[in-house]
């Protein structure tokens, strides 16, 4: 195969990889999955770690450069760190993890070695009981010692906060305080319509409301400049070590740039956070296809590509599945 780039019908380039490696999730936060959890996907069904592996190379040479592991929570899963080891072999740039904390202290100091670039942690409140609240179980302060270890480790965190109506609002300005003493990106996130029971957010705080409530507390608030395809936009304060960012994950004000892949537990291949699915990887790989025809199928598959998240949205049927089934 030779090496060639990953290109959608509007001349976006695709290089950003978002691979989902569980379902599973120690966690029951509010806007991901309902109190009594989901029907997690059979092992036989996930995508297997050699699976995983041949993917990712094929990737690598149709232009994929960056790759994020996610789930579910991916240090649930039990062969995830010989995953990474191959995966810092391979030739991708960039890889990057996004975690819920509660399992990720004991691996912090091999994530540094392996050079993976950056976590991003969920953390939806700076309050032990709010944190429950959300995610329905007591781990804050096990959350709290993995997020000053990371620090002491020098990785790059991205904090994410889902900010959600009568919640944690009253958690923006503390979660920002972050930012000020700590290097860190603070991210707050629009909920998005994915809690696992196709229920649509009460009442959403969006991008414009979460701004003005940072920048009535933080007068010298500013725009910072964006990397290419960055769903965040970057902002400062003065003063601050680190910064702030808002996603308008359900006003998808980003959409224009996009450059992601995702790949979902079972090995769905989605072009989009908001589409359905358009084919199965495990299974074609199963079926016995060779790396052609999967790369094939991909570059067809992203040159289809919708044009936004509403665009996507508008072609399925109902949004009732849980964010941990897709990877964010
Ligand atoms: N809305 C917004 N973000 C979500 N995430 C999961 N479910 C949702 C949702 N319904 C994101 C959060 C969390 C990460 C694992 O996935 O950012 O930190
Ligand atoms: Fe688990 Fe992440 Fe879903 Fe929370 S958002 S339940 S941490 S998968």
């Amino acid at each position: 195969m030779s090496e060639q780039v990953l290109k959608d019908g509007y001349g976006r380039t695709i290089n950003y990889l978002r691979l989902a490696v569980t379902d599973r999730c120690n966690l029951r936060c509010f806007y991901c999955m309902p109190e009594e959890g989901i029907n997690y996907v059979r092992r036989s069904e996930l995508l297997t770690y050699e699976e995983m592996v041949r993917l990712v190379h094929l990737l690598c040479e149709l232009g994929v450069e960056k790759l994020r592991i996610t789930g579910g929570e991916p240090f649930l899963r039990k062969d995830i760190m010989d995953f990474l080891r191959m995966m810092s072999k391979s030739a991708l740039k960039e890889i990057h993890m996004t975690t819920n904390g509660t399992l990720t202290y004991q691996h912090i100091p091999v994530l540094k070695s392996l050079g993976v670039q950056s976590v991003n942690l969920s953390l939806d409140s700076l309050d032990s009981q709010r944190f429950f609240q959300i995610t329905r179980r007591d781990s804050f302060q096990t959350v709290m010692k993995t997020f000053h270890r990371l620090m002491e480790f020098e990785i790059p965190t991205k904090i994410n906060m889902v900010v959600m109506a009568g919640r944690n609002t009253e958690d923006i300005i503390p979660m920002a305080g972050l930012a000020e003493k700590y290097p860190v990106s603070v991210r707050f996130i629009e909920e998005m319509p994915f809690n696992g029971t196709g229920d649509t957010p009460v009442e959403p705080w969006d991008h414009v409301m979460i701004r003005n409530r940072l920048e009535q507390h933080f007068p010298s608030l500013r725009k910072i400049p964006t990397k290419p395809g960055a769903t965040a936009s970057h902002l400062h304060v003065d003063g601050f070590e680190g910064n702030l960012g808002i996603i308008a994950a359900y006003s998808r004000t980003f959409c224009g740039t996009c450059n992601r892949l995702r790949v979902t537990p079972k090995g769905v291949l989605r072009t989009c956070l908001y589409d359905e699915g358009v084919f199965n990887i495990r299974e074609i790989m199963r079926q016995g296809a060779t790396d052609t025809q999967l790369a094939d199928l991909i570059i067809d598959a992203v040159a289809h590509k919708a044009k936004d998240g509403f665009e996507a949205e508008s072609q399925r049927s109902r949004l009732s599945e849980s964010m941990s089934t897709i990877g964010g």
